[in-house]
């Protein structure tokens, strides 16, 4: 009998946060006791359907050591092999992986800036995508009508929803897929595993995500993604 691919998420985390308006780079804002990375990390860690977790900081992380990670470390590893670009520490994760994984393996990469994942948006991902020789992402049909501005934020157009979802993290890929596309992508351009992954003409699929899977962007953010946090863990 052979073992089936293994699952493996892959965070990273070398971002300097420039949008979050702090010195302190985003994925180490505190919150509910714990960086934000911690929470996004911890999520990957405890689900039992993930076999590793593999965090990419930057070579020159100056926060890392100073947080307490001791409840995920034993599945947990550093790789201080952070990019200029989000894409880029991804391909920098992948490469380091390299030896330690199958082509067909599951890479699930998943934003530090994430830190309320619920488990059954994990669960989605790897059942829908199991027979998947591609992958996919978990994403949300967009609910709001939508609005395209000019300079003066006066509407300039409303532009028709069907059909379109937000992207979420976890993008779930076989390892020998998206390190092809992030070894042939423009790293500059792509924003996301499944852009880079649509280069090379595949298709990956939308998986449903959940709308408490929000990427803190903003500091407001902080505020709501600890009230969700707090209401994850007494629901469970
Ligand atoms: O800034 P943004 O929220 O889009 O970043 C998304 C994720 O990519 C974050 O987890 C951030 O730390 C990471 N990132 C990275 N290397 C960069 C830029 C961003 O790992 N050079």
């Amino acid at each position: 009998m052979s073992a089936g691919p293994r699952h493996i998420a892959l965070v990273p985390a070398a971002g300097s946060g420039s949008r979050f308006g702090a010195a302190l780079p985003k994925q180490y804002t505190p919150l509910a006791g714990h960086p934000l990375l911690f929470h996004a990390l911890a999520a990957l860690a405890r689900h039992p359907r993930i076999d590793r977790v593999a965090v990419v900081i930057s070579a020159d992380d100056e926060w890392f050591a100073s947080h307490d990670f001791t409840a995920i470390a034993g599945r947990l590893d550093v790789l201080r092999r952070g990019g200029d670009t989000r894409a880029e520490s991804v391909r920098n994760g992948l490469r380091a992986l390299e030896s330690h994984v199958d082509a067909h393996d599951w890479i699930l990469v998943h934003d530090a800036a994430r830190p309320c994942l619920p488990a059954v948006v994990i669960d989605r991902l790897i059942d829908t995508l199991a027979d998947d020789a591609i992958g996919g992402i978990a994403a949300l049909p967009v609910a709001d009508t939508l609005k395209r501005s000019d300079a003066d934020s006066r509407i300039e157009a409303t532009v028709p929803r069907a059909g379109l979802w937000a992207a979420q993290t976890p993008q779930m890929f076989r390892y020998g897929v998206l390190r092809d596309a992030l070894e042939r992508c423009d790293l500059a351009v792509v924003t996301d595993e499944a852009g880079a992954v649509e280069a090379l003409g595949h298709a990956p699929r939308l998986v449903e995500g959940d709308p408490a899977n929000l990427k803190v962007t903003y500091a407001r953010d902080v505020a709501l993604a600890t009230h969700l946090l707090q209401a994850m863990e007494t629901s469970t």
